[in-house]
């Protein structure tokens, strides 16, 4: 199954839409391809992989989703962390961490630029059939109401928040809060980043992650450092708020988010105050 993003700018909205019977006949995997892309296209694109790889890795357990499908064959896609995603997302989440940085700051590193699309790969193969959730659901009302930010190295007549940076601003908040669901997850994920976890406290597991998290981002460079950057105050959170809700293909893998909507826009609107600057 192929799931595309879409715009539609008469509503500021920005989601995607998935089905069974969009399938992609051949896929091009070629390095070649991102040769001559500015950095911050590569850095953007590199970070969504980065959060395709930690969200499907963190997601809910496909045992644990509901509603359950009466029959196997019904499962959906986005069906939760199994077995097998893991395989893909912890190793895609292993080579972004490692070459991401490379492929950045060096245009001519062409190890980095095909270990990432490697890294890209797999992790569609591993949220493809697990799901993403918080970053991917909050990303949709950041980029689709965009007030007028326009990201450095895209050349376009048009305001624009990547999808990659869109993701990005808001994990470091997003794994603070997810973290108490599954502190093994969250702390294996912190030791791929270089955190020394062997006297780590599972309570602290979130935060650990969070922190990597975002000093990866900032060592990286060219990132917003949190969404007042973007252009967002503290009266916009509510609409973010209600801008997130509905994408309810992502929220239902979100860990620690099985509560009614009021709970779930109180914990939205706590992430995305916390998310303003850090
Ligand atoms: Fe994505």
């Amino acid at each position: 199954m192929l799931m595309r993003p879409v715009d539609l700018v008469s509503h500021k909205a920005k989601t995607g839409i998935a089905h069974r019977a969009l399938k992609p006949l051949l896929g091009i995997v070629d390095p070649l391809n991102t040769r001559s892309m500015p950095s911050q296209v590569k850095s953007s694109s590199g970070l969504d992989v980065l959060c395709h790889s930690l969200e499907s890795w963190t997601a809910i357990p496909y045992s644990e989703r509901v509603p359950r499908p009466t029959n196997p064959i019904l499962r959906p896609a986005y069906q939760g962390a199994n077995p097998i995603s893991d395989i893909f997302s912890f190793e895609a989440l292993k080579l972004t961490v490692k070459y991401l940085p490379r492929s950045v700051h060096n245009p001519d590193d062409a190890e980095a630029q095909e270990k990432m699309l490697l890294a890209a790969t797999l992790a569609g193969v591993g949220f493809g059939n697990a799901g993403v959730h918080l970053c991917h659901g909050l990303s949709y009302p950041i980029s689709g109401m965009n007030k007028g930010y326009k990201h450095a190295g895209y050349e376009v007549d048009h305001p624009i928040i990547p999808h990659g940076v869109s993701v990005a601003v808001t994990a470091p908040q997003v794994f603070r809060f997810t973290g108490p669901t599954n502190p093994d997850r969250h702390l294996a994920a912190a030791e791929v980043f270089g955190v020394d976890i062997s006297n780590a406290k599972a309570e602290s597991a979130g935060e650990i992650l969070g922190d990597a998290v975002a000093e990866f981002l900032v060592k990286l460079g060219d990132q917003p450092r949190g969404i007042s950057q973007l252009g967002f105050t503290r009266e916009d959170i509510p609409a973010l708020v209600e801008g997130t809700l509905p994408q309810a293909r992502v929220l239902m893998l979100a860990p620690n988010f099985q509560k009614d909507d009021d709970q779930k826009r109180e914990d939205l609107a706590r992430i995305l105050e916390q998310s303003l600057t850090y």
